[in-house]
């Protein structure tokens, strides 16, 4: 199966130029890995600059005088954090899917345990998004810390194995450096496996750095990462996703 490797920057960094900085840092680090979704979420505010750094890079083959394969920035794609579950309208500060993928997002983040804390998302809030970004062909990128989260999903109706993926953070180990026994890793996606099939890709996250990167993937048998707080270090990012063609 195609692995993946998602950065979320989540509400960073604090400037502009930083973000195109970091993008640019990833593009040039991971311009030769093929066969691995590089998938790269930055808050909503810089995706556009990003969008026109990505193909101007693209365009031009070159970054910083150094001449990339044609393959190079253009294969990362890119994702929003978050979205509403309406289109448009009167809905003060929400984003639509449809905006998103209007933006050149292929993905979205949903039901990031953050956003269950802090926002207060229901399961049920969840699969409004998630069922609103997959009519427009966005591909929501799920994320649970329990089995009963994904219930839901039984209750998409426009349901399609394949166009969604998975990714498991157990809430413990989100941004505190104690990342998940693989084992325990392992017995939930092959938890989730036995409810949903193969088809889906489930992903681990939760202190992913780049010495336990390969746990999760080659021992664990994740289909990938998503990374937060280390997606911010482009260097480690790119070490990860090179432990990922490997595993
Ligand atoms: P972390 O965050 O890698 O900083 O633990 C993961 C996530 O919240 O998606």
């Amino acid at each position: 199966m195609k692995k993946f490797i998602v950065a979320n920057w989540k509400m960073n960094p604090e400037t502009l130029t930083q973000a195109k900085e970091l993008f640019n840092l990833v593009a040039e680090g991971t311009k030769n890995i093929k066969n691995i979704e590089i998938i790269v979420c930055p808050p909503f505010v810089y995706l556009s600059a990003i969008q026109d750094t990505k193909y101007k890079i693209q365009d031009t083959g070159y970054l910083k005088g150094v001449a990339l394969r044609p393959y190079g920035a253009g294969k990362i794609q890119l994702g929003g954090q978050n979205c509403f579950y309406e289109t448009n309208g009167a809905f003060t500060g929400e984003i639509s899917p449809v905006m998103l993928k209007n933006m050149g997002c292929e993905y979205v983040i949903l039901g990031h345990s953050e956003r269950r804390k802090y926002q207060k998302e229901t399961d049920e809030i969840i699969r409004k998004k998630i069922e609103s970004a997959l009519s427009v062909g966005l591909k929501p990128i799920v994320c649970v810390d329990k089995l009963s989260q994904l219930e839901t999903l039984k209750k998409i109706d426009n349901w399609t194995i394949g166009k969604l993926l998975v990714a498991y953070e157990p809430l413990e180990c989100i941004g505190n450096g104690k990342a998940c026994d693989p084992k325990d890793a392992e017995k939930m996606r092959i938890m989730i496996e036995k409810e949903f099939g193969r088809s889906i890709p489930i992903l681990y996250g939760g202190s992913v750095n780049s010495q336990n990167a390969k746990n999760y993937v080659k021992t664990a048998g994740f289909s990938g990462l998503l990374i937060g707080g280390v997606s911010l270090k482009a260097d480690e990012f790119v070490k990860i996703a090179n432990t990922l063609i490997y595993s």
